[in-house]
């Protein structure tokens, strides 16, 4: 684990470096496309980042998103974790999980129900997300949807995510 990494609240002037990371971050990934980088910048216009959180040592070298969802069959408030971006030169070192942790309790602390995301699940599965394919999304394979319940039950049905991250994965 990195020593001497913060996690905090992102602030209005983060946005450029954050814009930068989550490109970097990314662009090696076979299933990125131009659109994620301005994902961040999109689900704040929309009024629809919950929590924006960064990772810092003496720079940001980290940062995730959280928004709300809906999920056809579950009662409570979801949200959707993503995009989440470490430094190519930071990546394995724990930083996604002590992102992803920090505001999951910080969901909590709102009276989340849970959390979802899609995504790799070798790599969320470590950070305590469940893939039980009882989720859909459109036509994704149910194996790439898992979720992590906070204080709801666990959930069934179609997620519908904020319309940044809907465009981005439709
Ligand atoms: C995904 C990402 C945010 C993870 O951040 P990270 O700081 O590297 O994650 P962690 O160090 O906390 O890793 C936790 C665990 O997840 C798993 N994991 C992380 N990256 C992985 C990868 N690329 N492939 C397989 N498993 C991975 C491992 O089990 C890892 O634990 P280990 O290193 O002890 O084996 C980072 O790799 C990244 O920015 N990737 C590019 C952008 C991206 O793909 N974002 C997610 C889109 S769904």
């Amino acid at each position: 684990m990195i020593r001497d990494v913060k996690i905090r609240a992102a602030l209005d002037e983060d946005a450029k470096a954050i814009h930068v990371l989550t490109r970097d971050a990314f662009a090696p990934m076979s299933f990125a496309d131009e659109n994620d980088q301005h994902l961040p910048a999109r689900l704040q216009a929309d009024g629809d980042l919950t929590l924006s959180l960064v990772a810092v040592t003496d720079k940001i070298i980290g940062h995730v998103a959280f928004s709300p969802v809906t999920i056809a069959n579950a009662r409570g408030d979801w949200y959707a974790l993503g995009p989440i971006s470490v430094l190519a030169a930071h990546q394995r070192q724990g930083i996604g999980t002590l992102l992803a942790k920090t505001g999951l309790a910080q969901l909590r602390d709102i009276g989340a129900a849970g959390c979802v995301l899609t995504g790799n699940p070798d790599v969320y599965g470590p950070m305590g997300f469940s893939n039980d394919h009882a989720l859909t999304y459109g036509g994704l394979n149910p194996r790439f949807i898992s979720y992590l319940t906070l204080s709801g039950s666990i959930p069934k049905g179609e997620i519908t995510f904020a319309p940044a991250l809907q465009e981005n994965h439709t």
